[in-house]
Formats: C-alpha cells, structure tokens, sequence
C-alpha cells in the first residue's frame, strides 16, 4: 500500500514537472522593446510633464515601447498574460507613436485610470508603484479640464 502510494506520488509529481517544462518551452517572443521613444506621443506639448512622468510610472509598461520585461515576464504561463496584455494595450494606445493625442484620447485615459480599470488590478499586484492615488487622479483631471500648465 505505501509502495503504490508513493509510486502514484511519483507519478503526479513527474506529471506537473512535465506540464510546467512544457509550459516553460511554449515561449511567446516578448514584446519589440526599446527605448526610442523621443518624439512619441507623450513627448508632445499636448501632454504636460507631470502627466508624463505618472503615465511612464502607471502605464508605459503596457502603453509604450518603453516596456520593462523583468525575469518572471519570461516564466508560463504568466508570460502568455503578459504578453499578451502588452500587444493588446499597445495596439490601443501606444504614447510612443509619434502622434498627438486628441481631447477624446485624452478623456479616455482619465476616465480609465479615474475609474480604477487602467491599470488593471492584476498588474497592481506585482507593481504596486503603479497605483493611482486621489491627487494622481486628480492631477489627471486638471488635465482633461485644461487646468495643467508646464
Ligand atoms: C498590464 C498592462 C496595462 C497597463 C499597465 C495599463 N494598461 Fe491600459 N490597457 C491594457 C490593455 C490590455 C488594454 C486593451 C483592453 C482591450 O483590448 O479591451 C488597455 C486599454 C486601455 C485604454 C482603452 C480603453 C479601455 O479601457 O479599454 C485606455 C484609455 C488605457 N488602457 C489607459 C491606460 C492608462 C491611463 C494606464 C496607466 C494609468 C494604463 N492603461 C495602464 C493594458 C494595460
């Protein structure tokens, strides 16, 4: 009896280490990254510096080619979320694409972060730097209302 418990212990052990090795093997490449971002959309004058320096801390990893790629970004399956989360958010709204961002864009941004969906909850965990706080929202609104100078 304990000789075939053990044995089924050791059947489902080398299951999971199987599962997990080939988990680990399916690797989405990760994101283009890069740094080259000077004349992207949240260096234009249509965003102020303050508003600058909050998106690159609360959202840039998903909204910019600026993406910081840390080693557990390269573990399954979080990686396929990952990955996964920075192409879409990027096809959405990428501020390193030289363009300027228009008042809609604009009023999207801070209704996202205003109401708690950006970023989302379960890249807080992780980053808990990203957190919007009330005078980063507010700050925020300031901007949508035009109340922002440099
Ligand atoms: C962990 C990655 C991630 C971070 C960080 C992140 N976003 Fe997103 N964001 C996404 C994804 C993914 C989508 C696309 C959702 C979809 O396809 O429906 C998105 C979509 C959006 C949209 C489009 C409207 C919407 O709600 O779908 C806005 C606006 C937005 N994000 C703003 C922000 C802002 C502002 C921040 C920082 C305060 C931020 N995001 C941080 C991943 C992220």
């Amino acid at each position: 009896m304990a000789i075939l418990t053990k044995r089924r212990v050791g059947l489902v052990v080398s299951v999971v280490v199987g599962l997990a090795a080939l988990a680990q093997a399916i690797q989405p490449p990760p994101p283009p990254l890069g740094k080259a971002d000077k004349a992207g959309a949240w260096q234009t004058k249509a965003v102020p510096a303050q508003v600058r320096t909050l998106l690159a801390r609360a959202c840039a990893d998903c909204h910019s080619n600026d993406t910081n790629w840390p080693w557990y970004a390269r573990l399954s399956p979080g990686s396929w979320l990952m990955s996964d989360h920075v192409s879409r958010g990027r096809r959405r709204l990428n501020f390193s694409i030289e363009y300027t961002l228009d008042e809609e864009e604009i009023g999207e941004i801070v209704e996202a972060a205003g109401n708690g969906s950006m970023p989302p909850p379960s890249y807080l965990w992780m980053h808990p730097e990203a957190r919007l706080s009330e005078s980063d929202k507010a700050l925020l609104n300031r901007w949508w209302m035009g109340d922002l100078t440099e």
